[in-house]
């Protein structure tokens, strides 16, 4: 969820007045990913590397974690969504881990639409800790298999596209794993000013691509 900043830069607003229409703005990818019915719906919404940022916008964005934690995720709890954080938790601030705990145990019959929250994430450390892991299980040798089970996402499936907006064209420490084989777009709309079109528009992207996965075409 890439632009915030300069979304509210371009207004002459406080970056923070971005990061707020940035919630606005995930609120309606999630109703349209709920409307037209996507399996798995995944946020990069605070990485191990934002820590790096001044200590008043990092206030600020998880206070904005926590009111949307508050009230977003409690509609999506009654909507039956399931609800995942990735991401080391342990590391967040107390009452933020609290409310996240009760949103998820609320959250923990669920069966609808999997919106995933990666919040203190980074595909390196997640990899890290899947091994920490299996070592810790005592296990010498392992599969593909294995590894993507210890992964924050365990038991869900691997992306089929990857969104960066904001115009930056990398991944930013983002499902490296998991991403092995994900259709990636790269949109240079600020993450504020994403709405229906500009996912008509991803999938129309998406759509185009002709995924081969290694192989080729039959009768090529
Ligand atoms: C949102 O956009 C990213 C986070 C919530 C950490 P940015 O804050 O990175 O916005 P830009 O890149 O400065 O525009
Ligand atoms: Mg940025």
């Amino acid at each position: 969820m890439d632009g915030n900043g300069r979304w509210a830069k371009k207004r002459l607003l406080p970056r923070k007045a971005g990061h707020k229409q940035g919630v606005e703005a995930m609120r309606r990818v999630v109703d349209w990913c709920d409307a037209h019915a996507i399996e798995c719906v995944t946020f990069y919404a605070f990485s191990t590397e934002n820590w790096q940022r001044p200590q008043e916008e990092i206030d600020a964005l998880f206070e904005l974690i926590d009111k949307f934690a508050d009230r977003e995720m409690q509609n999506y709890v009654s909507r039956g969504f399931r609800i995942r954080i990735l991401g080391d938790l342990t590391q967040l601030p107390p009452h933020t881990r609290e409310v996240l705990a009760k949103i998820i145990e609320q959250a923990r019959t669920n069966t609808g639409l999997c919106v995933n929250i990666a919040i203190n994430y980074g595909a390196r450390q997640e990899i890290v800790q899947a091994v920490n892991r299996i070592l810790r299980s005592g296990l010498r040798e392992i599969d593909a298999q294995m590894l993507s089970d210890c992964l924050y996402t365990g038991g869900q499936p691997d992306p089929d596209v990857i969104v960066r907006t904001g115009g930056e064209k990398r991944l930013s420490n983002f499902l490296l794993w998991q991403s092995a084989y994900s259709e990636l777009v790269y949109l240079d709309t600020y993450w504020p000013d994403m709405d229906d079109a500009a996912m008509e528009r991803i999938v129309a992207d998406y759509s185009s691509r002709d995924r081969r996965y290694g192989k080729i075409k039959r009768g090529e």
